[in-house]
C-alpha cells in the first residue's frame, strides 16, 4: 500500500502508539484486500457499543486508547448501548450499568458523539458519493443503497481505527466497479407492508451471500421500507448494497432469481417462532425509528390507552425523539415508552423477564431467538400496536 509521508510517520509511531496501532489496523486490512491507498472519510460509525455484545475483553484496549489521549479525526458516531437512562437503566443491576457507562466514557473521551443510534443518517445524512467507514450493517446497506454514499461493512475495531485516523483503505464498496449488480431479482408479488420488505431481505440474504442484487418489481415503497429490506438483507447475508433499476443499467446478462408470494410468506412464518400468541414485549424501532415512523405510531395509537400489562417500546435516537416531542407525548400517554440509546436486541430483555417479543422488524425477529433467548412474533406495525393496545 502506498502511504503518504504523514501516514508513514503515524505508522512508524511518531504520533504515539495509539495512533500507530490504529494506522496498523487500517494498513493490515488494506493489504488483505489489495487496497493501494487510504482515502479520507466524512464519517465513521462504530458498532458493538452495548456491553451485552462487547463483553469485557475489548474494554482494556478502549481504556488504553482513551488514556493515550487520541482523538477522532472525522465525524464519529456510536451505535446503541445496553440501556437508556430514563427507563431501562433503573431496572438493570448496578454492575451492568457501571460497565456500560465506562465503555461510553472511553468513546466520549476520544471525541465520539453520543449518538447511540443505528440510524445515524437521520441525524446527519451523508452526502451522495461521500466515503464512510460504518460498522452497523443495516446502516451500511442504507448508506450504499438509498443514500448513494460509499462504505464497506466495517468491524468495530476498523471503524474505530478509521475514526481516529480519519481515513479508510480504498477497496470493496469504495470502488465503482464493485458496486455493480451481480444478480437480477424479479419480484413476482406486491409487498404489503414494512414487515414484508424485511421478509424479502431475509430470504434474499440467504440466497445471495455477498452478491449485490438489482431488485425489479418493488412498488409504492418508502425509504423506511427500504431500511427494513436492507437491515434484514444484511442479517442473513453479507450483502452490503442492493440496487433499484435505472434506465441506464444493463442487467439482461445477469443471473435471474424470481421471488414469489410464497417465498415471502415462508420467510415471515420462519421468523415467528412463538408457541403462544401473547408477547411480553412489543418492540418497534429496529432499525431506530425515523420521524415519520414516530408520527405513524402516534397516528395509529390515536389517543387510545394500552389495556394489556405488556410492554410497548418504540426505539429511536435522542435526536429524532426531540424532533418528535409532540408525537412522543401522545405515544407515551398510551402507556408505551419511547426509548432512546438502545433497542430490545442489545439490552438485557432476559433479565427483564421478557420471553416473547412481537415486532415488525425481520431483523429483530431473526436475532431475538439467539441474542435475547426469546420467542418471536413477526407482524406489521398496525398488528403490533393492536396487540399492545387491545391485548
Ligand atoms: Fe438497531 Fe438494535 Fe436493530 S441496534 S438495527 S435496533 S438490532
Amino acid at each position: 500500500m502506498h502511504l503518504t509521508k504523514e501516514e508513514e510517520r503515524i505508522y512508524e509511531g511518531e504520533y504515539g502508539w495509539a495512533n500507530q496501532i490504529c494506522m496498523k489496523i487500517l494498513v493490515r486490512l488494506g493489504e488483505l484486500f489489495d487496497a493501494t491507498r487510504l482515502i479520507p472519510i466524512s464519517s465513521a460509525h462504530v458498532s458493538g457499543i452495548s456491553y451485552k455484545t462487547l463483553g469485557d475483553a475489548p474494554v482494556e484496549f478502549l481504556e488504553a486508547l482513551s488514556a493515550a489521549a487520541v482523538k477522532v479525526n472525522a465525524r464519529a458516531t456510536l451505535n446503541p448501548q445496553g440501556f437508556d437512562m430514563a427507563y431501562l437503566s433503573q431496572r438493570l443491576d448496578a454492575d451492568l450499568r457501571r460497565k456500560q457507562l465506562n465503555i461510553l466514557k472511553q468513546f466520549e473521551k476520544m471525541g465520539f458523539t453520543k449518538s447511540l443510534t443505528c440510524t445515524p443518517y437521520y441525524i446527519e445524512e451523508p452526502s451522495q458519493d461521500s466515503h464512510l467507514a460504518w460498522a452497523e450493517s443495516s446502516a451500511v446497506v442504507y448508506a450504499n443503497s438509498v443514500l448513494g454514499a460509499w462504505t464497506n461493512r466495517e468491524g468495530g475495531p476498523s471503524a474505530l481505527a478509521a475514526a481516529i485516523i480519519g481515513k479508510t483503505p480504498d477497496y470493496g464498496m469504495h470502488k465503482a466497479e464493485n458496486r455493480q449488480p451481480q444478480v437480477s431479482i424479479m419480484l413476482d408479488t406486491q409487498l404489503q407492508n414494512e414487515t414484508e420488505f424485511g421478509a424479502l431481505g431475509n430470504c434474499l440474504g440467504k440466497i445471495l451471500e455477498d452478491k449485490i442484487p438489482i431488485i425489479h418489481g418493488l412498488k409504492d415503497f418508502s425509504r423506511e421500507d427500504l431500511k427494513q429490506l436492507g437491515a434484514s438483507l444484511a442479517s442473513t447475508g453479507m450483502v452490503n448494497m442492493f440496487r433499484l433499476p435505472r434506465a441506464s443499467m444493463k442487467t439482461e446478462k445477469l443471473e435471474k432469481i424470481t421471488i414469489e408470494n410464497e417465498d415471502i410468506r415462508r420467510s415471515v412464518e420462519s421468523l415467528s417462532t412463538a408457541s403462544k400468541s401473547k408477547p411480553d414485549l412489543i418492540f418497534i424501532g429496529c432499525p431506530h425509528c425515523s420521524l415519520n415512523e414516530i408520527k405513524k405510531v402516534a397516528h395509529i395509537i390515536d389517543g387510545r390507552k394500552m389495556k394489556s400489562r405488556r410492554e410497548l417500546w418504540i426505539c429511536t435516537s435522542r435526536f429524532v425523539r426531540e424532533k418528535a416531542r409532540n408525537y412522543v407525548q401522545k405515544i407515551e400517554e398510551s402507556g408505551a415508552h419511547v426509548i432512546t440509546d438502545t433497542c430490545a436486541v442489545v439490552t438485557w430483555t432476559e433479565k427483564l423477564g421478557i420471553k416473547t417479543i412481537m415486532t415488525n422488524s425481520a431483523k429483530t425477529a431473526y436475532y431475538a431467538p439467539t441474542l435475547n433467548k426469546a420467542e418471536t412474533l413477526l407482524a406489521p406495525l398496525k398488528e403490533c400496536l393492536k396487540t399492545a393496545l387491545e391485548g
